[in-house]
């Protein structure tokens, strides 16, 4: 399942519960319960049609979800998801093995990976063009959607799995930027009143406006003719028609723009400097990834997404790269995310290793060492002298971490007749953290173990164990005594 423009007004790195989303007339609701309406609505309908294709209702938990996101999304925005997902009914716990997070890049890699040759556009012969992916083959996938740009680079590892190169990188140069270049110019031409005044009054028509424009501006064609709604037409403003507005902006253009049988008409160098600025960014994006040397040896551009199917978009990547690697782009771009999300929810493990955005760790007690440990930190609990606040790294920011790798650590009381520990998670985008009350820290999470069986009382032994999954860590408490066990994903939410 693909939730659809999910980055509307917001940015990646802003989403998070506290979100609040407004409506064209300034309502406002919780982004999340946006988000867990949207869920719920497809479940629904999903399970309806599983129901009527086989006769009977699945079990609700028989069924494996996958939702995707930007690869470019941090930690947060994942846990949004799961929240998402939980307020939408998809998960009974928010701590669900049955729902994963795929990230669209990955999921897209997974679905090219499989495709023959011929499938891909421009190819024509089967097995001609056929990518092949032996071991140490390099290749970046370009996830060109709405809101975002998102590049993944992978290699193959002799296993045929997949390593990550570089942690995910781009920005919001996706289609929607195409978009807000036509709105401005609608705004140079008529002005920002007119236009507001337009929206205000004749909704409706301000959608079918734009929707006219989506529409146009995916042709081929060298110009674009957007049909002007009738109401738009018999807007008047300052006592001036829209033709005669459209004629002035003409004269003083060089003819960028005219009015023709009720429609605009954009002529080729406008439709080209609509385009100009998301190209450009896309393309130095790219390049700049090309230049590192971890990436000089990259054999193929996988170029997916919605606005891949953009023929000008293709155009504009071939003409920059297609003389030093293969670019291929499959048909129907805009759903190889989907069907690799689906290849994905059946085999999670395809992606089995990838670079840790941040460090990791639990805050934790060490026996003092005197002129190494920070005087301040230190405390004394019953017959031992600690130093309290260390950060005790899982993984380092940059490193590369095996997917399923599991760190794990066995603490035990540091007072008498102790009935539980509190393990609190931190993470920082530095390396070589020390003490989690260092600048730049900061806490995601916690887990509380009980330990109620005082048996052994100081000798007895909590496990934690942490497992790297696909795309969300996993925190595993237990208390050996009185068999207690406690799980959480690291909740990033709370912060
Ligand atoms: N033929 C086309 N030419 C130009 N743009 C296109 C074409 N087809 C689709 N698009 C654009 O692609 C975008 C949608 O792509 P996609 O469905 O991949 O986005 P998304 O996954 O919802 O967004 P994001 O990845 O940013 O979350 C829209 O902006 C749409 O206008
Ligand atoms: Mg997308």
């Amino acid at each position: 399942m693909k939730l659809k423009s999910l980055s509307f007004s917001f940015t990646f790195q802003e989403l998070h519960t506290n979100i609040v989303l407004d409506d064209a007339k300034g309502k406002t609701l919780p982004a999340v319960e946006v988000f867990a309406k949207s869920l719920w609505f497809m479940k629904t309908h999903f399970l309806r049609a599983v129901s009527a294709h086989l006769g009977y209702e699945p079990h609700p938990q028989a069924v494996r979800w996958v939702l995707t996101v930007p690869a470019i999304w941090d930690d947060n925005a994942k846990q949004f998801m799961r929240e998402a997902a939980f307020q939408g009914g998809l998960i009974t716990s928010k701590q669900s093995d049955q729902l994963l997070i795929a990230l669209e890049p990955e999921a897209a890699s997974l679905h090219c990976r499989k495709l023959p040759g011929s499938t891909f556009v421009g190819c024509s012969q089967p097995e001609g063009n056929k990518p092949t992916f032996e071991p140490g083959t390099k290749y970046l996938v370009v996830d060109a959607g709405g809101g975002t740009i998102d590049v993944v680079a992978h290699k193959v590892r002799k296993d045929g799995r997949i390593r990550e190169l570089f942690r995910a990188t781009g920005g919001a140069w996706g289609g929607t930027v195409i978009d807000r270049q036509f709105l401005n110019l609608m705004v140079i031409i008529f002005g920002e009143e007119f236009m507001n005044d337009f929206q205000t009054q004749h909704p409706k028509d301000y959608v079918e406006l734009l929707q006219d424009f989506e529409v146009k501006k995916r042709g081929e064609g060298e110009s674009i003719r957007v049909s002007l709604p009738y109401n738009f037409c018999h807007f008047k403003f300052d006592g001036k028609s829209v033709q005669e507005v459209i004629k002035a902006y003409a004269a003083e253009s060089n003819n960028e723009v005219k009015f023709s049988g009720g429609k605009l008409v954009l002529s080729p160098d406008k439709v080209n400097s609509l385009f100009k600025d998301a190209h450009q960014q896309i393309n130095d994006h790219v390049e700049s990834l090309l230049q590192r040397t971890k990436l000089k040896d990259t054999k193929y551009i996988f170029l997916v997404g919605g606005f891949a199917e953009s023929v000008r978009l293709q155009r504009s990547i071939k003409d920059q790269f297609g003389d030093r690697v293969t670019v291929l782009i499959p048909e129907e771009a805009s759903l190889a995310v989907v069907r690799g999300a689906v290849a994905f929810g059946h085999d999670p493990s395809t992606i089995c290793q990838r670079i840790c955005r941040y460090t990791y760790g639990v805050g934790s007690y060490l026996p003092f060492e005197e002129g190494s440990h920070r005087e301040d930190l230190k405390v004394v609990s019953e017959d031992m002298v600690l130093c309290k606040n260390i950060f005790q790294v899982w993984a380092e920011a940059g490193e590369v971490i095996g997917i399923n790798e599991v760190w794990r650590e066995t603490y035990t009381p540091i007072i008498t007749n102790q009935r539980g520990i509190m393990f609190e998670f931190f993470k920082s985008l530095k390396r070589n953290v020390k003490y989690v009350d260092e600048e730049n820290v900061e806490k995601c999470g916690c887990l509380v173990v009980e330990m109620p069986d005082l048996t052994g009382d100081k000798s007895r032994a909590v496990d934690l164990e942490v497992t790297f999954g696909g795309t969300e860590i996993k925190v595993v408490g237990y208390d050996h005594t009185s068999h207690t066990r406690r799980e959480t994903y690291i909740d990033f939410l709370s912060m």
